[in-house]
């Protein structure tokens, strides 16, 4: 599948050689419809596995401090881990829809592909000194690609340290690699925290430049 933002493309009238010749350009979405319909999905997912896993960690805090009963799901542990198991069944399905498509299409190669330190560098720089250009929403800068390719990632190790919390004893090799039950809560804990503070910044970069949004909900 093309990953431009816009191509050219000549149709021909249903009514064979005697109707008109439809010559149009067709410009392609900026982001294909499974793209958007699997992203929301993602974005609520993560938003009721964020506020059950808050209220499971409040059960049983591995740090000096619990989060604001405000801001979780479930009303009780029980809720919380009803909730949870609920949307992680979702963010799976979903997940491995978005990621197989992405794979299958080149959409993941040519969107978050190459990664060069250079170019991060250089990316941030005028990220921070607000002279980062957003021309060309199909193509994105090296920040971009880094942070979507490392939440990928961040997603595969807390689906994978969730399970290793959730069955210990039956998937132990799993648990091993996390460094056993204990060090599998800690991994997913900053597996969160890394979400949570992707998703401030990516809420934020959505706001400061809102055609982006626009096109990640109209596709255009
Ligand atoms: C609920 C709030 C959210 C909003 C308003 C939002 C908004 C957006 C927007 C506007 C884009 C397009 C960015 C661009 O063109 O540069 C985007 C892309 C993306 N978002 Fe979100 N997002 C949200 C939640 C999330 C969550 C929770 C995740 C994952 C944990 C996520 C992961 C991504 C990824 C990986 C992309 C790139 C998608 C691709 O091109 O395949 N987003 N988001």
């Amino acid at each position: 599948m093309a990953e431009t933002g816009q191509i050219s493309s000549t149709t021909q009238a249903s009514g064979g050689a005697t109707g008109p010749p439809q010559d149009a350009v067709h410009p392609l979405p900026v982001h294909p419809l499974y793209v958007r319909i699997t992203h929301w999905i993602n974005a609520l997912a993560i938003l009721i596995m964020i506020g059950s896993g808050w209220q499971i960690y409040n059960a049983s805090p591995l740090f000096a401090f619990t989060f604001p009963k405000g801001l979780t799901l479930g009303g009780w542990l029980a809720g919380g881990l009803l909730w949870h198991f609920a949307a992680m069944w979702l963010l799976i399905v979903n997940g491995l829809v978005y990621v197989t498509l992405g794979l299958a299409t080149g959409r993941f190669r040519h969107r978050f592909l190459p990664i060069r330190p250079t170019e991060v560098v250089h990316d941030l720089g005028s990220a921070l000194t607000g002279r980062l250009r957003h021309d060309d929403l199909s193509r994105y800068n090296a920040v971009q690609k880094l942070l979507y390719a490392g939440i990928l990632l961040t997603g595969v190790v807390i689906v994978a340290s969730g399970f290793a919390i959730w069955k210990p004893v039956q998937l132990r090799e799993l648990a091993a690699l996390f460094g056993g039950y204990e060090g599998a809560r800690l991994v997913h804990f900053f597996a969160m925290a890394a979400i949570v503070l992707f998703l401030v910044l990516h809420v934020v970069m959505a706001l400061l430049v809102p055609k982006s949004l626009r096109a990640m909900i109209r596709g255009r």
